[in-house]
């Protein structure tokens, strides 16, 4: 590189996207609104690597699928020739780690899990590169009554997070026989109408026409509609257990439509599956989607094993926070501590100690590359923090002993307060102050001893 040639600017992957600090309160919010619905269900974390085995999803998810087909970022280890995946999805990594470490032969178990999930999909709005999901998988556990459990799980959630413009589809795609009897009257209804099929569909007619019902191509909607419905196939296990899910549904007013097109974009369901819309999100309005996976843990070496489970999107559902008016909180801490001089700072270091002692938030004042700060551009900085109260030490100060400590809440046109508090005293002052305070001003306060 010359030396007087500026380095080029470096961006992100195409479709991967940072996460910036004033998204970060409500991703938090997000985040801890599902883990305490999921807590409140008993559902355990569980974490596992982002990186598997390619074999895993193509076994998984099924080689004739847009994911295992187009959209996975596979690579070779260069260290050992190995071939892996980036996980285009949660379920199939949780799978091999409960059947590697033996979990659910001890009994049934709630699971579930979160973090990046990678396809090379055409980026969009709410379809990128690199997304999250939280996921919930249900293993060991045969019967309608889990199926249910999980979508009311998911109307709970929605409920806590306030967004009431989703909508619930179900479907049942039935068991492997079932789907057989319909895929070959399928493939005769398709063949008969050849010449109104697209490429894509032409070339999934025989390895896997039942993704042609879920064909977004406008002109094929007609014939998708018109075509032999699965549903009419199941026989009595399945419809009973179809009828089961809805049973408990219906008694607990959970409102959704049947939608018999619905058949999910990975191989592994069968009976029951599900997904939860919204309108407001353009083409990608599908924020949470899943169903049973029955034979997916015989499928990739487990003994048969029942399972159903869901993923969200969060950046959908984030969006839909927004959209719905969420009241975005601005980044807050509880105290900014603010010092002029050597001895000053020394002190700064040790009160803010103490005071995070107590449980309190505490930004200290450190130098930029502006240099360290006057005390007009450092109180600045205070009031940009969101801080309830700002603690001031300087040559008065360390000759006195005391801190000033003001108050940055004050109303505009009302005198500020502000006390000289010995340094012994700080702790306790701020505590009273702002968890006195708690009751009356729930935005300022992050007390949490
Ligand atoms: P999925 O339908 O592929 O299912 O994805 C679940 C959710 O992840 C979607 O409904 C959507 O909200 C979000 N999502 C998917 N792709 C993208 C993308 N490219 N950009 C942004 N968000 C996206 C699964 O992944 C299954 N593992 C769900 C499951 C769990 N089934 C049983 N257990």
């Amino acid at each position: 590189m010359s030396e007087n040639k500026k380095p080029e600017k470096l961006s992100a992957v195409k479709g991967m996207n940072d996460i910036l600090p004033a998204d970060a309160p409500l991703w938090e919010l997000f985040e801890n609104t599902v883990q305490s619905v999921l807590k409140s269900y008993g559902f355990q974390k569980i974490v596992t690597p982002i990186v598997e085995d390619t074999s895993l999803f193509a076994r998984a998810i099924g080689a004739v699928t847009d994911i295992v087909e187009k959209e996975m970022y596979s690579f070779t280890d260069s260290m050992n020739g190995d071939q892996l995946t980036l996980r285009p999805e949660g379920t199939a990594g949780v799978v091999r780690a409960v059947i590697e470490h033996n979990l659910v032969y001890e009994g049934p178990k709630r699971l579930w899990y979160k973090g990046p999930m990678f396809r090379h999909e055409r980026p969009q709005r709410g379809r990128y590169r690199q997304f999250f999901q939280i996921g919930a998988e249900a293993i060991g556990f045969t019967g309608p009554d889990v199926d249910a459990e999980m979508i009311m799980l998911c109307r709970r959630l929605w409920d806590d997070l306030g967004l009431d413009k989703i909508r619930l589809e179900i479907n049942s795609i039935g068991n492997a026989e079932e789907r057989n009897a319909h895929r070959a009257d399928l493939i005769a209804y398709f063949e008969a109408n050849e010449s109104l099929l697209d490429a894509e569909a032409r070339r999934r007619l025989h390895a896997n026409p039942l993704r042609i019902l879920d064909t977004k191509n406008p002109a094929m909607q007609d014939l998708v509609n018109n075509a032999p419905k699965l549903l009419d196939y199941l026989k009595e296990e399945s419809l009973a257990h179809f009828n089961g899910v809805r049973k408990i549904l219906d008694h607990n007013n959970v409102q959704y439509t049947i939608n018999p097109r619905l058949v999910r974009g990975l191989d592994y369901y069968n009976r029951t599956v599900f997904e939860w819309v919204t309108d407001e999100l353009g083409a990608q309005g599908t924020v949470c989607a899943g169903g049973r996976y029955d034979p997916l843990v015989e499928h990739i070496g487990g003994k048969p094993t029942p399972a159903v489970g869901f993923a969200m999107g969060i950046e959908r559902l984030i969006e839909l926070m927004k959209l719905s008016g969420e009241p975005q909180e601005p980044n807050q801490c509880d105290v900014y501590m603010v010092h002029q001089g050597e001895e000053a700072q020394m002190q700064a270091f040790v009160l803010a100690e103490r005071i995070r002692d107590a449980g309190l938030d505490v930004v200290l004042h450190c130098a930029a590359a502006s240099g360290a700060g006057s005390f007009k551009s450092q109180m600045k900085k205070a009031d940009a923090s969101g801080a309830a109260y700002a603690v001031i030490l300087g040559e008065d100060e360390i000759a006195n002993k005391t801190a000033a400590v003001k108050d940055l809440r004050g109303k505009e046109g009302e005198t500020v307060q502000q006390a000289s508090v010995p340094f012994d005293q700080v702790v306790d002052y701020l505590v009273d102050e702002i968890v006195g305070a708690h009751d009356h001003d729930h935005d300022h306060v992050h007390y949490h001893p």
